[in-house]
């Protein structure tokens, strides 16, 4: 039942704010401001000396945010990979160490795979699953679930921020059991994931614009996104899900990297999508913007009020979302992305929620 909505892309959007609180209520004691994890964990994070997050698309995405606020708050080196390069590169990997698989639906062949070889490699294998009965849920010492419901739409969306919710409360955990925060900052981190829900609320009301800019950017043939740190993976993520339901052409950079040849691509007929909410890396960006400027390139800024701010002439469009701390702020960049994908395709007449050649659950390689 898609509701008041036009298609269960939509009405999953919508669902955000709903599905990150239930998600979070699983992880965390409000009360306490604590988390609180209810599975029993086969290793200790303290012991850990490294964890690696096998995952395929808008999945891999999650953990690649993930990657950063582990190596930030828990001080816990992270490799990251695509199952499908990850199982047949075959890496060594140290006896003990923890693999986190991320998957929606459980049952991605290439994941699947990933983790049974991390099984036999002597590591302790948990996932991070929405469908509790999936056949990766059941192979895992430790399934942690997202609680996001069923997602009927083929392009990702609320699973993708009930898999950060849940990876955000894992590396609290983490954090906590490693010593690499005290309690008043694990108080902080839990606050700033309860106080999201809220956030999400207040970006989903960016929508009238995000309508307005996808009508432009449907006329588009090709697309750049441009992120640094955790933005970086929401900017692979908005040019995944622009080309996958639209059909434009689009990628995903780290912002640092234009300069390394992206930059070529720039005139004045390519929108340059920019995910920089104010945090140290801003100013960073703020370099970049003006070399795509300085080429006639269209910004579109995803940014919030502080860095709206600091952003001078130059600039086509800003989409300016609330303040929130850093620690969540890669969460809540994830709506407007969302947005103009499903806005773009909703100009382009596509089949929103079964866009072509794509399959919900990918379960042969
Ligand atoms: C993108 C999308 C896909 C999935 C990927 C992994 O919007 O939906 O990239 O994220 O196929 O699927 P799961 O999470 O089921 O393993």
């Amino acid at each position: 039942d898609k509701g008041n909505h036009r298609h269960f892309m939509a009405k999953e959007i919508y669902e955000q704010p709903e599905t990150i609180s239930h998600t979070l209520s699983h992880y965390v004691d409000m009360g306490a401001e604590t988390v609180a994890l209810r599975e029993a964990l086969p290793f200790d994070f303290a012991d850990l000396r490294r964890l690696t997050i096998s995952a395929c698309g808008t999945a891999y995405l999650a953990g690649s945010v993930a990657k950063y606020w582990f190596e930030r708050y828990a001080r816990l080196p992270v490799d990251v990979d695509v199952a499908s390069e990850f199982r047949y590169r075959e890496p060594p990997l140290e006896s003990g160490g923890l693999a986190l698989f991320i998957s929606q639906s459980g049952e991605t062949a290439d994941t699947l795979a990933a983790l049974r070889y991390c099984a036999g490699q002597g590591q302790h294998v948990a996932s991070l699953i929405n469908v509790p009965e999936s056949t990766i849920a059941r192979e895992s010492q430790v399934a942690f679930p997202t609680l996001c419901g069923p997602e009927i739409g083929v392009a990702s969306t609320k699973a993708l921020t009930a898999q950060l919710t849940a990876l955000a409360s894992l590396v609290v955990a983490a954090a906590r059991a490693r010593n690499t925060i005290d309690e008043a900052q694990e108080r902080e981190l839990v606050r700033a994931l309860v106080e999201l829900p809220r956030a999400v609320s207040a970006a989903l009301g960016a929508e009238a614009q995000i309508e307005r800019i996808a009508k432009r950017l449907s006329k588009a043939k090709d697309v750049l996104y441009l992120g640094r740190g955790a933005m970086f993976p929401i900017a692979m993520e908005g040019a995944l899900k622009l080309k996958e339901i639209s059909y434009i052409h689009a990628e995903g950079y780290a912002a640092g990297e234009l300069k390394h040849g992206p930059i070529a691509l720039v005139d004045e007929t390519m929108p340059v999508i920019v995910v920089a909410p104010s945090d140290p890396l801003l100013e960073k960006t703020l370099s970049n913007m003006q070399e795509v400027a300085a080429r006639g390139g269209k910004i579109i800024l995803i940014t919030d009020e502080e860095g709206a701010a600091k952003v001078g002439a130059g600039v086509a469009e800003t989409i300016v979302l609330p303040t929130v701390p850093s620690f969540v702020a890669p969460i809540l960049a994830t709506i407007p992305v969302q947005l103009l994908a499903y806005h773009t395709a909703v100009f382009m007449g596509t089949d929103v929620d079964q866009p072509r050649n794509l399959a919900k659950s990918v379960t042969v390689e």
